[in-house]
């Protein structure tokens, strides 16, 4: 059986949704900014603002590499919003697993991440316009790669679940 793999932009539920799919089917979860985290012993808004988003972004992409090479379980993995903007990345997702893009409407996004002080990308000026414009980037590398996309809004981790069980080896 295959690791599932979520992305998404930052408030798509990503960790939640994993947390939840992986305590119902009694799997492992990872969540690439929690490993990270645990091993630099560094919150991620303290990287970025000591050693820049470059090193950050070098994590991520060391954090897939170490968790390919443990792949005989079967994991659901949720990765930084971010990550899947790197080439070499989005190679080496394939090679982790299926991969499952949480859909979500700019205006549930903005709603998810108001008040939101933990993402560095986020902070300071609109968030309306911070989201949109990362947005506009980002949509449709996350579409590409995807192999299943679940439209999330107004739906419960139950049918979140149910949608993912339809199009992967869940
Ligand atoms: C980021 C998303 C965050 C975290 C970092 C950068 C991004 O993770 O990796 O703040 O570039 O979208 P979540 O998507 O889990 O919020």
């Amino acid at each position: 059986m295959k690791n599932i793999i979520l992305i998404g932009f930052m408030g798509s539920g990503k960790s939640t949704v994993g947390k939840f799919i992986a305590n119902k089917n009694n799997m492992k979860q990872i969540d690439t900014d929690w490993y990270i985290e645990r091993k630099h012993n560094r919150k991620i808004s303290e990287i970025f603002e000591t050693d820049g988003e470059e090193t950050f972004r070098q994590m991520e992409t060391d954090c897939i590499k170490e968790l390919l090479k443990n792949s005989d379980k079967k994991y659901i993995v949720s990765v930084g919003g971010g990550l899947p903007m790197r080439e070499e990345n989005r190679e080496l997702l394939h090679k982790l697993g299926t991969i499952v893009y949480l859909k979500a409407e700019i205006s549930t996004l903005e709603k998810r991440l108001s008040g939101d002080k933990k993402r560095p990308l986020l902070q300071g000026g609109e968030l309306h316009d911070k989201i949109a414009s990362l947005m506009e980037k980002r949509e449709s590398v996350y579409e590409e790669l995807a192999d299943i996309i679940v439209q999330t809004d107004n739906k419960s981790f139950e049918d979140i679940e149910t949608e993912i069980k339809k199009g992967t080896e869940l």
